[in-house]
């Protein structure tokens, strides 16, 4: 495994690479879910990349970048271990030397949810991802349907400013009790991980409400409030929507012919957790 810090070398290895290349883009702190993203991306490709950036533009101001969890040492055993070629971990002023001034700016899939939560945050994640794929020029880069809505402003950048890359979603990797694998986990003191698979439950009993026929939004999203509001620990629901799952634009009415997504953040305390289900 090589490990690379500078996007002069990155450049450089790719371009010699075996090709297919696949990309697996992380802020690091690896945990299960991550893996689910490098394993497939090893059995699809000759070369497979990772990159370890805690990404400072897609954080707000009041956000926890400073505090965001770091383990590069870990990261890298466990890349390692799944049998990553090369890894790109470049230093904050690599990816944003003094000067940097040119953006990628999502339209309307990034407006609502997390985009109206985190004003500017998809402008940092659909910047920073384009130059990490300018960089390695990967056939197939790899994405975690966790974080839903991310995946929704990839896939409409990709398409289009035609970077021609084949996105590859994966499935929510979940503890057992069904909370959503994430980093910020660990903020959760040991009573509010205990109340934290409350968030699960909710978009599940949101979903139960649409299999058994209900098509008004309004009555599923109210089925995953209720779950939320009994729980004592759930400080805020900044919001639980129904939105067709290529657009993210939100539905009234659920269509049995539309994919849709059942999303939710969710405040314990200082931490915020999202997740997601994917209907039909
Ligand atoms: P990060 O939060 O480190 O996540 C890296 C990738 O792992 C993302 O595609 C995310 O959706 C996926 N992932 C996280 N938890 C998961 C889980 N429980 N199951 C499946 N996949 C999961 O997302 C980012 O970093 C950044 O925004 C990034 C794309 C790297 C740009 O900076």
């Amino acid at each position: 495994m090589r490990v690379v810090e500078t996007c002069a070398e990155m450049m450089a290895a790719c371009r010699q690479a075996a090709r297919p290349l696949g990309l697996v883009p992380t802020m690091g702190a690896l945990h299960e879910g991550h893996l689910s993203l490098t394993r497939q991306a090893r059995a699809d490709n000759v070369t497979m990349a990772a990159s370890i950036f805690v990404n400072p533009t897609q954080f707000g101001p009041n956000e926890d970048f400073a505090r965001y969890p770091r383990s590069l040492e870990r990261d890298l055993e466990l890349l390692e271990t799944e049998g990553t070629d090369l890894v790109f971990v470049p230093p904050p002023d690599e990816v944003y030397p003094e000067g940097f001034d040119t953006w990628i700016e999502p339209g309307a899939v990034a407006e609502g949810m997390e985009g109206a939560a985190r004003p500017g945050h998809f402008r940092g994640v659909a910047t920073v991802v384009a130059k990490l794929f300018t960089i390695t020029r990967p056939e197939l880069a790899y994405f975690g349907q966790k974080d839903g809505q991310q995946v929704a402003v990839i896939r409409k950048m990709n398409h289009d400013l035609n970077l021609g890359v084949e996105i590859v979603t994966m499935p929510t990797i979940r503890e057992p009790d069904g909370l959503a694998l994430s980093s910020r986990n660990a903020y959760l003191t040991p009573e509010q991980r205990e109340a934290a698979p409350a968030v699960y439950r909710a978009l599940c009993a949101a979903e139960d409400v649409w299999r058994r026929g209900e098509r008004d939004a309004a009555r599923v999203q109210r089925a995953a409030y209720n779950i939320l509001e009994r729980e004592t620990l759930v400080d805020a629901v900044d919001y639980v929507s129904v939105v067709d799952a290529d657009s993210m634009r939100p539905v009234e009415t659920v269509q049995n012919d539309l994919e849709l997504m059942i999303a939710t953040a969710v405040r314990l305390g200082s931490v915020r957790l999202i997740d997601n289900v994917v209907l039909g």
